[in-house]
């Protein structure tokens, strides 16, 4: 038997420390958060993408009385961009949650679903995409989603190379 161990690079800073590029990418998930529709959880979530054509794209959670029909603030602003940009890589990816006017305490980490899709648009970008989990006051920033999924499943998986179909 052996034993490997998987480790996480994981760099933690305040707002304050933040590039200009960064903090640009957090305001916008920040700003997202009004646009979120959270009724039944009153967690709002916001989230945005920075593309390599420098836009930045914006999504929020979307919710429903049938719990599942809903769908995360990450995955909202991810498929927006596949739809409207499919051909531009996503850079990075910021997210934040607030609950009334208060932006969360403690850093919004994705789910095990909205991490399964930035993986595919890794695949898609071809390059690592930027994660920063943002609270109030920190960000912690992964370089690319093997951080947050390792072993992650992707169209590797299925022997065929789904970033180089181009549609
Ligand atoms: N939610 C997100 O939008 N992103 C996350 O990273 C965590 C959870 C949403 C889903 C649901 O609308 C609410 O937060 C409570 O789970």
């Amino acid at each position: 038997m052996k034993t490997i161990e998987i480790r996480a690079k994981i760099r933690i800073c305040s707002h304050s420390e933040l590039s200009v590029e960064q903090k640009n990418v957090v305001e916008a998930a920040k700003r997202a958060t009004s646009g979120s529709y959270s009724p039944y959880s009153n967690f709002k979530v916001g989230a945005a993408v920075l593309l390599a054509n420098g836009e930045i794209i914006t999504g929020s959670n979307q919710e429903n009385a049938a719990y599942p029909s809903g769908l995360c603030a990450e995955r909202t602003a991810i498929f927006y961009a596949g739809a409207n940009y499919p051909d531009v890589a996503i850079h990075k990816l910021a997210i934040i949650s607030r609950q009334g006017d208060e932006f969360g305490r403690e850093i919004c980490s994705p789910c095990g679903a909205c991490r399964q899709v930035i993986c595919e648009a890794e695949a898609r970008a071809g390059a690592p995409i930027e994660i920063l989990l943002c609270s109030a006051t920190e960000a912690y920033i992964f370089d690319g989603i093997d951080g947050l999924l390792p072993f992650g499943f992707s169209g590797k998986d299925l022997q065929c190379d789904a970033a180089a179909e181009k549609h």
